[in-house]
């Protein structure tokens, strides 16, 4: 499925206390765009150590489908090209039966090297070499992800960050420019559970620049939930980011093109998201994302393992030098209507947008007593069912409280099950980090225990006003329909105190999950 979305009234981002009006792109130029979606050549035996002969013959096996795939984008138009994370080597190694596997990949900040025509400069760089002549000979900026070794200083101080053993293994994106030259290197900061790789001394905010779109962002796969450096880049003013990702879909909240929609939508950035096709591990879903278009691909079940290239025009977004920062501090939002720092003076321009701004509907509503708490990803979520029609229904975990209006269709399906669900706290398994979340939910079974369960299909169509006051400016909003299909949400706003709603209506498929989902970044370390 290839869908494009044009359909678009207002939007969220985090620079904002109040949404703008949205007519469109405004962008006077654009770039196509391409990520490959791979289906990738394991190593059957990833924990067993390899020659280093052995290991370049199983990444060429890949490298041979990159080099297709980088030919095919180029006949497509493509000026940047976007490969997975773990397209070439795999996963499952040890931090021993990686090695083989490793190059040292020299820092473009240091020196300016040309692997494709410089080849002798480094030895044991026969993955580089490869990747910067696909790139040089296809005439386009190529990103790709390859495990890098850097050796580090043995201290006898034991608080060195140096591992024990004297080298850093970092998960690394690597950029070449379109004549081939090494311009950027990324060390993945959020790991998740790789025992073969280090996690950097310092996060590394990292970007290149490009002659047909100007500035670009990496980060990779569990970076996006992370403040670190996602966020980091984004308030930098760098809108547009490249993202090789191996995620594993977590519905009916963290399934990839889900999250992937929904962090373009917040942040109002571009984001080229790669990911790895692999069905036994879940691993599915790739997309190009502007905030005002998205072109995806999502498998479904028993549909041919394959690779899947996509290619898109897609506007130059330029940096916006608003300071975000001065909303909020590091992004939370106190409920304070009589606090007036610097804040409100733009919150007032920017509400004049805004003949009137929304009444807020949902706080003279009481909170169900109705309520069940049921486990969605691994999180105790307090839900109260749609028993109804239509109807509205609020629920609240804490002071965080969820509200919802609804109006199911009523030619669709209506034994399916649907719940209301809100989640404040940290989520501790599989990574750490703090949440408030308002999600509706199609149940996967008949009994309320089945809510928040993965669930991949619905009939019930459904018109919506979901809303939630948030104690973050952080809030990615998503609906997602049947089989994976995206929705744009007709409306979003948000006002200066943390209240987020998101209408929407006439669904061209059923309902599955439709969230806000709040990022409370400033609590992860508590
Ligand atoms: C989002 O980005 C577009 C294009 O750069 C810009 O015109 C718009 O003002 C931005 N919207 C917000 C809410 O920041
Ligand atoms: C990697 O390990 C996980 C967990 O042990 C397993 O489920 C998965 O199949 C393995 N994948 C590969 C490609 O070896
Ligand atoms: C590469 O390896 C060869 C053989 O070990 C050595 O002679 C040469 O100096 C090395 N080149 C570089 C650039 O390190
Ligand atoms: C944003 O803040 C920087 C310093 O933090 C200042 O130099 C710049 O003028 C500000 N820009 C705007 C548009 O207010
Ligand atoms: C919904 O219906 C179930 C089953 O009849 C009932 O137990 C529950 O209390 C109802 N919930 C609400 C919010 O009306
Ligand atoms: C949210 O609900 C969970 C599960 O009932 C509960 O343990 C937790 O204390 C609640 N959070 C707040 C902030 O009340
Ligand atoms: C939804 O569909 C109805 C009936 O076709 C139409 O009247 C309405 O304008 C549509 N709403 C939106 C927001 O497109």
């Amino acid at each position: 499925m290839n869908e494009k979305m044009f359909l678009f009234i207002a939007i969220l981002s985090f620079s904002l206390t109040s949404a703008i009006v949205q007519t469109g792109p405004v962008a006077d130029s654009s770039y196509v765009a391409a990520v490959y979606e791979h289906n990738l050549v394991l190593n059957p035996d990833p924990r067993v150590p390899l020659s280093r002969t052995e290991a370049l013959q199983h990444m060429q096996k890949n490298l041979d489908i990159y080099e297709e795939q980088a030919a095919r984008a180029a006949q497509q138009g493509a000026q940047i090209l976007v490969f997975p994370e773990d397209g070439l080597q795999g996963f499952n190694f040890t931090r021993l039966s990686i090695s083989s596997y490793l190059e040292t990949i020299p820092d473009p900040q240091q020196e300016s090297w040309n692997p494709c025509t410089e080849p002798d400069k480094h030895n044991n760089t026969e993955v580089l070499q490869r990747l910067s002549c696909m790139a040089r000979n296809n005439n386009l900026y190529l990103v790709a992800n390859m495990p890098d070794l850097q050796p580090c200083p043995l201290r006898t101080d034991p608080s060195s960050s140096c591992p024990p053993d004297g080298r850093w293994q970092f998960n690394t994106n690597v950029v070449f420019s379109s004549d081939g030259l090494l311009v950027a290197r990324y060390h993945k900061q959020n790991l998740f559970f790789e025992e073969s790789f280090d996690t950097p001394p310092q996060p590394e905010i990292i970007t290149f620049d490009t002659p047909f779109a100007g500035r670009f962002g990496l980060l990779i796969c569990f970076d996006i939930v992370f403040h670190e450096p996602t966020i980091t880049l984004v308030e930098k003013g760098v809108r547009q980011l490249v993202y090789p990702t191996a995620w594993l879909n977590q519905l009916p909240l963290l399934d990839s093109v889900q999250f992937q929609r929904a962090f373009s939508l917040a942040a109002n950035v571009t984001l080229l998201a790669a990911n790895i096709r692999h069905g036994l591990m879940n691993m599915r879903g790739s997309g190009i994302y502007t905030p005002f278009s998205a072109t995806y691909h999502h498998a479904n079940k028993g549909d041919p393992e394959e690779g899947r290239l996509l290619a898109a025009r897609v506007p130059v977004l330029d940096p916006l030098w608003v300071n975000q920062s001065v909303a909020t501090e590091e992004g939370v939002v106190r409920d304070d209507s009589t606090s007036s720092t610097a804040t409100d003076s733009e919150a007032c321009q920017q509400e004049s947008c805004f003949n009137s701004p929304p009444p807020e509907i949902a706080s003279s509503v009481p909170p169900s007593s109705d309520t069940f708490i049921s486990s969605m990803i691994y999180d105790p979520y307090t839900f109260v069912l749609l028993n109804e029609t239509e109807g509205e229904v609020k629920v609240c975990n804490g002071t965080f409280c969820c509200y919802l209006q609804y109006q199911r269709s009523p030619q669709s399906g209506s034994k399916e099950l649907y719940a209301l669900g809100a989640f404040a706290g940290t989520h501790t398994v599989f990574g750490r980090f703090a949440l408030q979340v308002c999600a509706v939910v199609r149940c996967a079974g008949s009994d309320v225990t089945s809510c928040g369960q993965r669930v991949e299909e619905a009939e019930t169509k459904m018109d919506f006003l979901l809303e939630g006051k948030f104690g973050t400016k952080y809030v990615y909003p998503s609906v997602l329909a049947s089989k994976h299909v995206l929705e744009q949400p007709e409306h979003l706003e948000t006002a200066a105190n943390g209240r987020v709603s998101m209408k929407h209506s006439n669904m061209t498929a059923g309902l599955v999950t439709a969230s806000l989902y709040g990022r409370m970044y400033h609590l992860d370390s508590e």
